[in-house]
């Protein structure tokens, strides 16, 4: 794809649906390549509209709407950033030669619903993973649960970040979790998933990019293990590289390779893994850059978000990591428009420390305000250094 000037006829146009902290930083990495970038969302002002060319604000769940911007805007290309989005519509764009999608119109399809993806993993690819059934009303999640064994996971299949998720140890739970799936899914009536628990060591992201090679092959390449810790399906801290045995980054790369292929198109990928000593599982995979791996901000030559921006462009891609790095959450702690941020020169007085300050228009208690990063001689020192950085950043009213 040639590069040209943006706002003029040779302009790439580049549109992200979802305009959160991550496309923020992919609108960037555009940017710098001179494309045009035309940011969606449910809500203005959000992240990414501040560094685009326009924006819009829409329903993206709405086909009609959805369809009606992408008609007028006539993006060349179209990243989807989160999962809430009509991709039928992006199905319709892509078959009829309008857009290219990011990766692709059918892996978009199939991550957005963990019906979709666990059973092309588990079942059409044969990956290993936790023991699951899905469930479409309590009775049947009672069964599933019986089936897959407690302690378990119930989680609705349209959702992410923790939403509706619960932790079920025993029968007499069932109904509650049913019922909190019901209640914060993104659909009403939805379906749920429920996973027998894998007691892992640790889990990871390994970073998949698949771009296109000098020969015009596609090449899939994988950047080093990050680690993290979830709270309540939410990602705190995170770090890179997490050390593994070489058995199990062997398996680990293996899958990533075999799933990724099988979503097909050009960009990076997400995929979540659970390890335990050599042995590995895969959980989910988002064809998209991870909010975990923000920490490559701090670790590799090139961040996921230069790498997505590269690869889908069909740009050659580069996965080198630099040095130990780590990532922390600066959390909302309050409800509140328009918030301030003290402490952020104490924050980066920390050595290597950086801060990334999302721009939110609303701050929530839960709601991921910004990032810190530093970077270490090992990752013991980098995770210290960004917690450190990150605790010390108060998000207040003003
Ligand atoms: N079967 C399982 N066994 C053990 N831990 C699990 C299992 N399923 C989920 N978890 C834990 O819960 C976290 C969130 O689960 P999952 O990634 O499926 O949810 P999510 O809503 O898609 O979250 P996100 O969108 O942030 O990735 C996992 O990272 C892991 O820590
Ligand atoms: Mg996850």
């Amino acid at each position: 794809m040639k590069l040209g000037t943006p706002l003029s006829d040779t302009a790439v146009r580049v549109m992200l649906l979802g305009a959160g902290e991550l496309g923020k930083e992919v609108a960037i990495e555009l940017q710098r390549l001179g494309c045009e970038v035309i940011a969606v969302d449910r809500y203005p002002n959000a992240p990414a509209m501040q560094v685009a060319h326009r924006s819009h604000v829409i329903p993206m769940t709405d086909a009609q709407v959805l369809n009606g911007v992408i008609l007028a805007e006539a993006p060349h290309i179209i990243v989807p950033e989160i999962e809430a989005i009509a991709t039928e519509v992006l199905a319709d764009i892509e078959a009829a030669g309008m857009a290219r999608v990011v990766p692709t119109a059918r892996a978009v399809q199939l991550t957005m619903n963990r019906e979709g993806i666990r059973k092309l993993a588990a079942e059409d690819l044969g990956l290993p993973t936790s023991p699951y059934a899905f469930a479409g009303s309590a009775g049947e999640l009672a069964a599933g649960a019986e089936t897959v064994g407690y302690p378990c996971f119930v989680k609705p299949v349209m959702s992410s970040s923790g939403k509706g998720q619960s932790f079920v140890e025993s029968a007499d739970q069932i109904a509650d979790a049913w019922t909190y799936a019901q209640e914060s899914g993104r659909v009403a009536g939805a379906r749920v998933i429920v996973e027998g628990r894998i007691d892992f060591d640790f889990e990871i992201t390994l970073l998949t990019v698949r771009s296109r090679g000098a020969d015009g092959e596609t090449c899939t390449d994988f950047c080093a293990p990050i680690g993290h810790r979830q709270i309540k399906g939410d990602y705190v801290e995170s770090w890179q590289p997490q050390a593994m045995s070489a058995a199990a980054l062997a398996s680990a790369q293996a899958i990533a390779a075999k799933v990724t292929d099988a979503l097909g198109g050009y960009g990076v990928f997400g995929v979540e893994l659970f390890v335990k000593g050599d042995q590995v599982w895969f959980s989910e995979v988002s064809p998209r850059p991870h909010d975990t791996g923000l920490v490559t901000l701090a670790s590799q030559t090139l961040s996921e978000f230069a790498l997505h921006a590269r690869a889908i462009l069909g740009l050659p891609v580069d996965v080198t990591q630099r040095e130990p790095a780590a990532s922390a959450v600066i959390y909302g702690g309050l409800e509140a428009q328009g918030v301030a941020f003290d402490g952020v020169a104490e924050a980066l007085s920390v050595p290597t420390a950086d801060l990334r300050l999302f721009g939110k228009p609303e701050a929530f208690e839960r709601r991921r305000m910004g990032v810190a990063t530093a970077r270490g001689a090992d990752v013991d020192e980098a995770r210290d250094r960004a917690r450190q950085a990150a605790g010390r950043v108060k998000v207040v009213r003003t």
